[in-house]
């Protein structure tokens, strides 16, 4: 029986975690990468883990031409999981036509070429950013969205209205929104992993590159916010948790139990955690001191967020399972593994 998947973006660190549960899910995969902010190594990582090496194709698809010629040698896929985005918050501040070119025409240009190939189901990588500054938590699908504070938010948003639309008008043509919160953590064997070019933004490599002393100090960004112990607080789950959602979403949409045509669910694990609760709780699994100061706040950060995900337990049956400790010591093992092999690539 046919099972083949498109998976763009399935070199990076959400993709490539995706990519492993679809094999483990006996999904026959094929990935479409760039490899602008991955390594064709995790395909190898894949293997290791999996036995089975997917199927990889290097193209930019903001390119139609080429996305198109793909998609034609690829027309029996039965859907496509669309991670292909640039991510880099503070960039896309400073370069922000690079990032609606690069997301929204990957994203066009996918949706263009699979439909034009009748292929008619689709999960989108979207983001918490959405939903800017929350006016209640936790947040639900209902929780109005709101103008992100970055351009990288903004081609999410825009994404997520892209494809409603489309939805619309194109018959038999479903799509599942996947609003990731935090994510973070590693495969279990420590093979595969999260691995940022250059100095990380995002907190969990930021703590482990410290740890592992690539990185001087971690600056915690913030001491006077209104909680209760200054820090700002978020919703963080695991990336292993985060790819299973996945294949909960992407059953949904090959057995028709969809509801509307689009759809979207938060994926976070209903919980906060403020930013010292998660140097804490390092220190504590790790049992390494961490170098760490007080700064001052980021620009366009807020208080806090966390996710309820009732919607996702009742609709795709899928609640995170893996807990804080869970999550940080697999990123920890992942970084580890990186020191001792000096395969940083
Ligand atoms: P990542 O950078 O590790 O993976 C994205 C992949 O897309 C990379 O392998 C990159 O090379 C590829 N890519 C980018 N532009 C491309 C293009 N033009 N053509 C082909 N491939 C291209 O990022 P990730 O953390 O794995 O994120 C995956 C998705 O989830 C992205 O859409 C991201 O915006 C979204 N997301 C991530 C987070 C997070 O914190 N990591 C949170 C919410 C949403
Ligand atoms: C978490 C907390 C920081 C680094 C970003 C994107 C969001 C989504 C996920 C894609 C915050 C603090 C961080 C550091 C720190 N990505 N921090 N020192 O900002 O919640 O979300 O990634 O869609 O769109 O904005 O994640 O990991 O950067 O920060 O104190 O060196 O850690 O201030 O409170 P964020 P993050």
């Amino acid at each position: 029986m046919n099972r083949k998947i498109i998976v763009t973006g399935g070199c990076g660190y959400i993709g490539s975690h995706a990519v492993i549960q679809l094999i483990e899910n006996q999904f026959e995969v094929v990935v479409l990468d760039n490899l602008s902010n991955s390594s064709e190594a995790n395909l190898g990582r894949i293997k290791q883990i999996t036995g089975k090496q997917p199927l990889f194709i290097k193209v930019d698809l903001s390119n139609s031409e080429a996305t198109s010629k793909i998609f034609k040698r690829h027309n029996d896929a039965l859907a496509v999981i669309h991670f292909a985005a640039l991510k880099a918050v503070g960039e896309s501040i400073n370069i922000p036509l690079k990032y609606y070119h690069n997301n929204l025409n990957c994203l066009l240009n996918t949706l263009n070429s699979q439909t034009e190939n009748g292929i008619n189901k689709f999960i989108f990588s979207s983001s918490a950013t959405v939903y800017g500054t929350p006016d209640e938590l936790p947040i639900t699908e209902k929780s109005i969205t709101k103008q992100p504070s970055s351009p990288y938010g903004n081609t999410k948003k825009i994404g997520e209205e892209i494809i409603e639309d489309y939805c619309k008008t194109e018959l038999n043509f479903s799509s599942i929104s996947l609003r990731y919160f935090n994510p973070i953590g590693a495969h279990e064997s420590g093979i595969i992993g999260e691995l940022p070019k250059g100095i990380p933004n995002n907190l969990m490599p930021y703590i482990t590159q410290t740890a592992a002393g690539i990185l001087d100090k971690l600056k915690v960004f913030g001491g006077d916010y209104p909680t209760q112990d200054g820090t700002a607080i978020r919703d963080y789950v695991h990336v292993v948790d985060l790819a299973q959602a996945h294949i909960h979403a992407l059953n949904r949409l090959l057995n028709q139990e969809q509801e509307a045509s689009f759809e979207t669910f938060n994926l976070g694990s209903n919980k906060g955690y403020s930013v010292l609760e998660m140097i804490q709780t390092f220190e504590a699994v790790s049992k390494v001191k961490l170098n760490y100061e007080i700064t001052e706040r980021r620009t366009g950060d807020i208080t806090q967020l966390y996710a309820s995900t009732k919607l996702a337990e009742e609709k795709l049956g899928w609640k995170a399972q893996r807990t804080i400790e869970e999550m940080i010591l697999s990123s920890w093992k992942w970084e580890q593994n990186l020191l001792s092999k000096k395969n940083r690539k």
